[in-house]
C-alpha cells in the first residue's frame, strides 16, 4: 500500500460526491461558482416570497420537535450553579493538563471541525460527556417538569470537570468538599427520601477510579463514588470500577460526530459501509512508560511497524496529528481492525472513534469493552469484536488473517448498526429519531428503577 493511496481514501471519505467532480474540472470552477451562486440567490428570492405571501405555521419552517416514545419521564434538578456551569467560569483550570476552555463551548461539543455553517462535526475532549449528557436530557422530549410523576431523577453534576481540576489538592478535606456539598444537598431535597436516591443518577465524564481513592496510591482521585449515599444511586461513567462498581453503568466516550438528523447518521453509515479499507489492522497509540497494563502497547506498536498490513499512527511527546479527529478516523476507516490496547486505565475514547469508522475493534482486555457497556452491546463479543488474550497477542496478523472474509463483513456490519447507539447526537438536534446514547441510559435507568419499585412493594 503506498502513501498517496491512503491519501486518496482519507479524502475520498471526508469530500462529498460534488466536490470530487469539482476537483476533476479545475477550470469550470469559477463557471460552477457563479452559477451556483446565481442559483442560490434565485431560490433565496423565491423563498422570501413564498413566506411573504403563504405564511406557514412556524413548526414547519422550525423541523420537527421530537416526542416522547418512550413510557418514562426523567426529571431534571435544577442545581446551584457551583455543582456545572459554574465550574465552566473556571474553564482555564478545570484540568491540570489542558485548558478547557475551547472544549467546554457549545456544550461541551468543542469547537466545531469546519469554519463555515452548520456542521455536525466537532473536536471534542474524551472527558467531557456529562455535559453533553446534561444538554441532551434538558431538551429530551421525555424530560417531565413535574417530580411527582417522573420514574428518573437526573442531578447533573460535572463531577469529572471538578474532579480534574482538584487533583492536585493535597489537603483532602478541601479535594473533597464540592462532592461532599452536592450529597448532602441532593439527599436533602424531599423527592430523594421517597426511596433512599435508587431512582437517582449521575453522569460522569470520567473514569470511576478518579472518585475512588484507596489509601495506598493517592493519583488525585476524590470520594464521591464510595460515599454510602452516592452508591444508593446509579453512576453512569465511561469507566465503571468492573469489580465493585455494582452501581457503575458504562456510558459511552464521545467521538466527534454529532448529528442534527437521522438522515445525516445513515449517510455517514452507508459511507463506512463502502469505504475501502486496504489495511487489515490500525494502531493510533503511543507506548505508556512503566504501566504494568500498559505493557501489550510496546508490542502493538512492535508487531504493527513490522507488518505491510498494518498502519500505525504512533503518538508521542502529544504527537499532534493524534490529536487531529480526521487524521484519526482516516486511519481507522481505511482499517477492516483497529487495535484497542488498554492505556491510562482500561477504556479508550479510540474504541468509539473506530466503531464510528466503522473498524472493527480488538481488543486485549474484557475491560476496555465487555464489562462496560452492557446497556450499549451485543451478547455475542464476536458478532462485533475480536478478542486476544496474552497467547495469541503474539501473532496479531496471522490471528486477525484467519477470519475469513465473509466473517469480516458481518462484524463490520454489526459494529457499523452499533454507531447511532453509541453516539451522542447534537442536543438540539430536531429531526432525529434514532435512540442515541442518552436515549439507551434513561430507557435502562427507567426500567431499572420501575423493576427496583416492584421489589420495594
Ligand atoms: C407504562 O408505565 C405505567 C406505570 O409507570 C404502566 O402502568 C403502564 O402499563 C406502562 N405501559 C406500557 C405500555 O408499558
Ligand atoms: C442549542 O440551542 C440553545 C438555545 O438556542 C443554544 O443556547 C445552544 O448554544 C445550542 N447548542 C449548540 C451546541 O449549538
Ligand atoms: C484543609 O481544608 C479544610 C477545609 O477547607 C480546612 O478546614 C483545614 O484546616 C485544612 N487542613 C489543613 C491541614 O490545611
Ligand atoms: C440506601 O437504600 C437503602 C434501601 O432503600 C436504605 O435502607 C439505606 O439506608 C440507604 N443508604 C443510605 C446511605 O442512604
Ligand atoms: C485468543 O484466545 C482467546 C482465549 O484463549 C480466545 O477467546 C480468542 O477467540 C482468541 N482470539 C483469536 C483471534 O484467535
Amino acid at each position: 500500500m503506498t502513501y498517496t493511496m491512503s491519501r486518496q481514501v482519507k479524502i475520498d471519505l471526508w469530500l462529498e460526491k460534488k466536490d470530487k467532480e469539482k476537483e476533476k474540472y479545475p477550470k469550470n470552477k469559477e463557471t460552477i461558482k457563479l452559477i451556483i451562486l446565481t442559483l442560490l440567490l434565485f431560490c433565496s428570492v423565491c423563498f422570501l416570497f413564498l413566506i411573504l405571501h403563504f405564511p406557514f405555521p412556524t413548526e414547519f419552517t422550525a423541523s420537527l420537535p421530537r416526542t416522547c416514545h418512550h413510557n418514562f419521564t426523567v426529571y431534571v434538578y435544577d442545581l446551584p450553579n457551583e455543582f456545572n456551569i459554574g465550574l465552566l467560569q473556571n474553564c482555564r483550570h478545570l484540568n491540570i493538563y489542558t485548558n478547557m476552555c475551547p472544549h467546554v463551548s457549545n456544550n461541551g461539543l468543542g469547537q466545531p471541525l469546519h469554519r463555515s455553517g452548520r456542521t455536525s462535526w466537532f473536536a471534542t475532549h474524551q472527558f467531557i460527556a456529562e455535559m453533553i449528557f446534561h444538554a441532551r436530557v434538558e431538551n429530551h422530549p421525555c424530560r417531565t417538569r413535574n417530580p411527582h410523576n417522573a420514574d428518573i431523577f437526573y442531578v447533573p453534576f460535572y463531577g469529572g470537570l471538578y474532579a480534574s481540576s482538584v487533583f492536585r489538592e493535597p489537603n483532602l478535606t478541601k479535594r473533597d468538599e464540592l462532592a461532599v456539598r452536592l450529597v448532602d444537598y441532593i439527599s436533602d431535597q424531599r423527592w430523594w427520601r421517597r426511596s433512599n436516591g435508587r431512582d437517582h443518577f449521575l453522569a460522569i465524564g470520567r473514569t470511576a477510579w478518579d472518585f475512588m481513592r484507596s489509601s495506598d496510591t493517592d493519583f488525585g482521585a476524590n470520594i464521591l463514588m464510595q460515599m454510602p449515599r452516592v452508591m444508593n444511586m446509579s453512576v453512569l461513567t465511561v469507566e465503571r470500577q468492573p469489580w465493585k462498581g455494582d452501581n457503575h453503568f458504562g456510558i459511552p466516550y464521545p467521538s466527534y460526530f454529532h448529528p442534527y438528523t437521522s438522515a445525516e447518521m445513515v449517510t455517514w453509515q452507508n459511507k463506512m459501509r463502502r469505504v475501502e479499507r486496504p489495511n487489515l489492522f490500525s494502531f493510533v497509540g503511543g507506548p505508556r512508560k512503566g504501566l504494568e497494563k500498559a505493557a501489550i502497547r510496546d508490542e502493538l506498536i512492535r508487531q504493527c511497524a513490522k507488518s505491510s498490513h498494518c498502519e500505525l499512527l504512533k503518538c508521542e511527546n502529544g504527537g499532534s496529528r493524534c490529536h487531529d479527529p480526521m487524521t484519526v478516523l482516516g486511519v481507522m476507516a481505511r482499517s477492516r481492525f483497529c487495535l484497542q490496547a488498554p492505556g491510562d486505565s482500561f477504556t479508550r475514547r479510540s474504541t468509539f472513534d473506530a466503531i464510528l469508522a466503522g473498524c472493527i475493534p480488538v481488543f486485549f482486555s474484557p475491560h476496555t469493552m465487555y464489562t462496560q457497556y452492557m446497556w450499549y452491546l451485543p451478547d455475542d463479543k464476536r458478532s462485533y469484536s475480536v478478542f486476544m488474550d496474552e497467547k495469541n497477542s503474539t501473532q496479531i496478523e496471522q490471528e486477525l488473517l484467519r477470519i475469513s472474509e465473509s466473517e469480516v463483513v458481518q462484524m463490520r456490519e454489526t459494529v457499523i448498526d452499533l454507531i447511532p447507539r453509541l453516539t451522542y447526537a447534537h442536543p438540539n438536534a430536531t429531526n432525529y429519531d434514532l435512540p442515541d446514547a442518552v436515549d439507551v441510559a434513561l430507557e435502562a435507568l427507567a426500567k431499572q428503577a420501575r423493576a427496583k419499585v416492584m421489589v420495594s412493594f
